[in-house]
């Protein structure tokens, strides 16, 4: 019999056991362990910095020094960032063969750290930065080395290669998250606040393909009434950590 309180990690377990085929949406929630703040809330980015000040490519092509002082900090944060047990733990679920693939709305590469090996950045990453002018393309670590606000050789300000507001979602990730989320049949939302779009629309999506949703998130979103199937009001490690305890209970040991 379950404890008290471990019934929903039992559901969740079930779920992805007897689906299998799940994907993973990942927002900035689930990096909040590892020392990287969200966007949205009292702790977040965007308390201190307003978004439309500096995070839209019109900013960056306005008054990119401005734009990189944001970026400076988040730079520094990811650098001193490593992976927490929930990214771990869907690295396991990916080897049990249990999950295919994790769409990440984050660009701190956290998930690649832990071992996962089908990640799809939906908003890019930091790992590069590239020249908006003559498209050359530099590690973000040796550049950023040099100096704050990162310059090209053609001598203009280098933006990293992520997604601010304003661009486009990268074809390819856009593509492959809405082909992952089309076919799967469980899909685990975790650490969003499911208010961006396009990657919002990834659960309604899956859900309308018959994929049972799990929601892991301390909080509601836009979606936990409406698109969520099993809310697990916990935060990502906890969570994680106790489907997987679950699972390893049942499957003979590979
Ligand atoms: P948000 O900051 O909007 O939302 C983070 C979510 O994580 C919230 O719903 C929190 O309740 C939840 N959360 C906080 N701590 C958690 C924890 N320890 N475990 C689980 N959940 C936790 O972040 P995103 O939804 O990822 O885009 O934001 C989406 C996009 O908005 C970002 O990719 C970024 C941002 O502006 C761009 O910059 C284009």
């Amino acid at each position: 019999m379950p404890g008290p309180g471990e019934q929903i990690f039992e559901e969740a377990a079930d779920a992805l056991l007897s689906r299998r085929n799940a994907v993973a949406l990942t927002g900035a929630g689930i990096s909040v362990e590892s020392g990287i703040p969200a966007f949205r809330g009292t702790q977040g980015m965007w308390e201190k910095y307003d978004p439309m000040e500096y995070a839209t490519i019109d900013a960056f092509f306005r008054d990119p020094e401005k734009v990189w002082s944001m970026l400076s900090e988040m730079v520094d944060l990811l650098a001193r960032a490593s992976p927490n047990p929930a990214h771990v733990g869907l690295a396991d679920l990916e080897r049990m063969g249990i999950l295919r693939s994790v769409i990440t709305q984050n660009v701190d590469g956290l998930h690649q750290a832990a071992g996962s090996r089908k990640v799809i950045e939906f908003h890019g990453n930091a790992e590069e930065l590239v020249c908006l002018s003559c498209w050359t393309r530099y590690p973000s670590r040796a550049k950023i080395l040099e100096g704050i606000p990162p310059r090209c050789s053609c001598g203009r300000i280098l933006k990293p290669d992520l997604v601010l507001f304003g661009e486009p979602i990268p074809w390819t990730a856009q593509d492959e998250a809405e082909s992952e989320a089309d076919s799967c049949a469980v899909l685990l939302v975790i650490g969003t606040s499911a208010q961006v779009t396009p990657a919002c629309e990834i659960p309604r999506l899956s859900k309308r393909r018959g994929a049972f949703i799990i929601e892991i998130n301390p909080e509601e979103t836009p979606l936990t009434r409406m698109v969520t199937d099993l809310h697990i009001r916990k935060v990502a490690s906890l969570a994680v950590t106790r489907i997987l305890e679950t699972i390893r209970r049942v499957l003979p040991p590979s």
